[in-house]
C-alpha cells in the first residue's frame, strides 16, 4: 500500500494521555467534537479525513461521513465497537492493540476469581462496617486451588489465564470456536458441557454479533449455585437479563464483571449481593499498560502514514 501524505487525522474520543499529545503535536490530529457541533464539523472536515485514531468505537454513520477513511487505528484489543462491516466494502484498514494487555487482563480475570471464591471485597466490606470488632465471623468461603476452571474462548488472554491456573493446580478446560491443538486442557464441544463440569466459568471472548449472548441462561444454569462466573471480555457476550435472575435468586453461586452490556451502567439489583464482585471495566488499566497500548496506537499510525501498513492488522 502505499503511504497516506495527506489528510487529517481524527481523534474519536478520548484516548490516553500520551496519545493524544503526540496526535495533537507530531499529528496535528482534530477532536471529533461531541454535541451539536459533530454535524457541523463532519460537514466541513469529515471529507479531508484520511486516519481515525478512537478509544470509543466508529459506528456505520460515522464512517459514512469520513468518505476518504483509509485507516482506523483502535486503543483496545476489542474492536467490536467499530462497524467493521462497514470498513470491509470500502479496504479501510483497522488495527488493534493485542498482546501489550494480555498479562494484565488475564492478572484481573485471576483476581476477580479469587475475589469471588475467597470473598476478599466482602470481606473487606465486614470489617469496614465493624462486624469483626463486634465479634462476628465472616461465613466460610470456596477454595481457589484445586478448583476446576473452563475459560470461555481461549485466545492469547484465555491461555494466559490457564497458565496463572495452572500454577494453582486448578483443573482447566476451554470452549473455543476451534479446538487449540497445542495445550494439555480439555475441550468442551460446547459452553453448557464447559459449564456444568467446571466450578467456574471465565468469559474471554471477543464481543461482536458472533458471541452475542453466548453465556446464555441454559449455561448459567449448568453453572449452578455452587458455580461462579467471571467475564472480562465483554458484557454483551452474557445474557445480563438471565445473570441477573440467577444471581439474586440464588441460581448462581456468585460473579465476577469487568465488563457490562450498557457501561457504564451496571444493573443495580446487584449492589446488595455480597457474592458478586462488580469491576469498572479495568481489565487492562495499569499505568504500565495503557500506556503500552498508546504506544501501539501511535506505532500503527507511524507505520500507517509512512507505507500504507499497520503494525498490529485486525484480518478483515
Ligand atoms: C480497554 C478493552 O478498556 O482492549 C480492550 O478491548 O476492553 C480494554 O483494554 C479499552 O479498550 C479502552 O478503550
Amino acid at each position: 500500500m502505499a503511504a497516506v501524505t495527506d489528510g487529517v487525522i481524527l481523534q474519536v474520543g478520548g484516548l490516553h494521555p500520551t496519545a493524544e499529545r503526540e496526535l495533537a503535536t507530531t499529528y496535528g490530529a482534530v477532536r471529533l467534537p461531541s454535541g451539536p457541533e459533530r454535524a457541523a464539523f463532519l460537514d466541513e472536515r469529515g471529507a479531508d479525513v484520511t486516519v481515525a485514531v478512537t478509544g470509543a468505537g466508529m459506528d456505520a454513520e460515522l464512517i459514512g461521513a469520513l468518505p476518504r477513511l483509509a485507516a482506523v487505528i483502535n486503543l483496545g484489543v476489542g474492536y467490536d465497537s467499530v462497524d467493521v462491516a462497514a470498513l470491509k466494502p470500502r479496504g479501510i484498514a483497522l488495527s488493534n492493540t493485542p498482546d501489550v494487555l494480555t498479562d494484565c487482563v488475564a492478572d484481573l480475570a485471576v483476581g476477580g476469581l479469587i475475589d469471588v471464591f475467597r470473598g476478599l471485597s466482602a470481606s473487606d466490606r465486614f470489617v469496614r462496617r465493624g462486624e469483626w470488632a463486634a465479634g462476628r465471623k465472616f461465613p466460610l468461603q470456596r477454595r481457589v486451588s484445586g478448583a476446576r476452571v473452563g475459560i470461555l474462548g481461549l485466545g492469547r488472554i484465555g491461555r494466559a489465564i490457564a497458565h496463572r491456573l495452572e500454577a494453582f493446580g486448578c483443573t482447566v478446560a476451554y470452549h473455543n470456536r476451534r479446538r487449540v491443538d497445542d495445550v494439555p486442557y480439555a475441550y468442551a464441544a460446547t459452553p453448557v458441557e464447559l459449564a456444568h463440569d467446571a466450578d467456574a466459568v471465565i468469559v474471554v471472548t471477543p464481543g461482536g454479533t458472533g458471541t452475542q449472548a453466548l453465556v446464555s441462561a441454559e449455561v448459567i444454569a449448568a453453572l449452578g449455585p455452587d458455580g461462579y462466573l467471571v467475564n472480562v471480555a465483554r458484557g454483551s457476550v452474557v445474557d445480563q437479563d438471565a445473570l441477573v435472575t440467577a444471581l439474586t435468586t440464588g441460581a448462581l453461586g456468585g460473579a465476577a464483571l469487568d465488563v457490562f452490556t450498557d457501561e457504564p451502567r451496571v444493573p443495580e439489583e446487584l449492589f446488595a449481593l455480597d457474592n458478586v464482585v462488580l469491576l469498572p471495566h479495568i481489565g487492562s488499566a495499569t499505568v504500565e499498560t495503557r500506556e503500552a497500548m498508546a504506544q501501539l496506537v501511535l506505532s500503527n499510525l507511524e507505520r500507517f502514514l509512512a507505507d500504507g501498513t499497520l503494525v498490529t492488522p485486525v484480518p478483515l
